[in-house]
């Protein structure tokens, strides 16, 4: 009998196909609310499930019979990694396939929030523009500024290297133990990296470590020019305390494409012109969203076929204040 997937979400026709060739695909393509998902996933043997879905204990109690749990996401702060492994599950994510679609939305939201793009289109839809002024909807310059990117894992590493097209210097905060990027580029401990940038954008991972990284003690070290930019997971950053620092003006603006509770937005921030929101689409492009259910589908089909996976989850080591 070929082995039965949960599959939780839509995916590409290419994907499914490749799923199909390894076993019983049952698709819920809208999308599992918690306990449709505990009953959904009893007796399969896969999973392939998306950062909306919780694979807690519970589920992994109730999908007993689960080699592997594969997201397609990079992050899986939403899957219970110890409890899966105590049982022999395998958990993969989908790392490489989507930093430069997430680098890319990054540069957007940066270019978006110190040029005032999104405020700017909601002015003209609003009839409120008046035309053009010298001193008109001002901006921050890119050039010459500091780029803070706290994380130096892949996709911090592709917003560095897009930098030098803005004319921007880049310094690095990042877990300890881990090497700087290149010898010419700039590492120093977070409380620096926040006093000194002005942009300082965000690409760790969520772990206990990481939760509320940026919260207002963090926020009142920025530069009031500043501007924080959140493409990685929404509680790393503390909204209520971002929300409080704009209104106390101790930085200039944000930008995040990631929320404390998807889909709800901290209220405070949803008023604000300085903030620009995107809805959680740091992979969101069409090629990237692909190779990501693929990478997902060959992680399935490999352990099902009894070889390891691709892209298994590692740990992650302690952000360290000093390195
Ligand atoms: C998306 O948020 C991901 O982790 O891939």
């Amino acid at each position: 009998m070929p082995p039965p997937i949960l599959v939780t979400s839509r995916v590409p026709s290419s994907v499914l196909t490749r799923l199909e060739a390894v076993g019983e695909v049952d698709l819920a393509a809208d999308g599992l609310t918690p306990e449709a998902l505990r009953q959904r996933v009893a007796g399969k043997r896969a999973l392939v499930c998306i950062v909306t879905d919780r694979v807690d204990a519970a589920v992994l109690e109730a999908g007993g019979d689960l080699e592997v749990v594969a997201n397609i996401a990079v992050g899986y702060d939403n899957i219970d990694v110890p409890a899966a492994t105590s049982r022999g599950t395998i958990v993969t994510n989908t790392p490489g396939v989507l930093t430069e679609a997430t680098a890319e939305l990054t540069w957007a939201l940066i270019l978006s929030v110190t040029r005032r793009v999104a405020e700017g289109d909601r002015l003209i839809r609003q009839h409120g523009w008046k035309g053009w002024a010298l001193d008109f909807m001002l901006g921050m310059e890119l050039g010459g500024k500091q780029l803070g990117i706290v994380g130096a894992g892949r996709i911090g590493r592709a917003v560095a290297a897009r930098a030098p097209a803005f004319g921007m210097d880049v310094a690095f905060a990042s877990r300890a133990g881990r090497q700087a990027p290149s010898d010419d580029e700039t590492r120093m401990p977070l409380d620096q990296l926040l006093v000194t940038s002005d942009v300082v954008s965000l690409h760790v991972p969520m772990t206990p470590d990481t939760h509320h990284l940026v919260d207002r003690r963090a926020l009142a070290r920025m530069k009031r020019s500043a501007y924080l930019v959140n493409t990685a997971r929404g509680p790393v950053v503390d909204e209520a305390a971002l929300d409080w620092a704009l209104e106390e003006r101790l930085i200039a603006g944000a930008a995040l494409d990631v929320y404390e509770r998807e889909p709800e937005v901290h209220p405070g921030l949803l008023g604000r012109a300085n903030v620009v929101l995107a809805p959680h689409l740091g992979s969101g492009t069409r090629e990237t969203r692909t190779a990501m259910a693929d990478l997902a589908a060959r992680n399935v089909e490999a352990v099902l076929g009894g070889k390891p996976p691709l892209t298994p989850v590692i740990p992650v080591p302690p952000l360290g204040e000093s390195s």
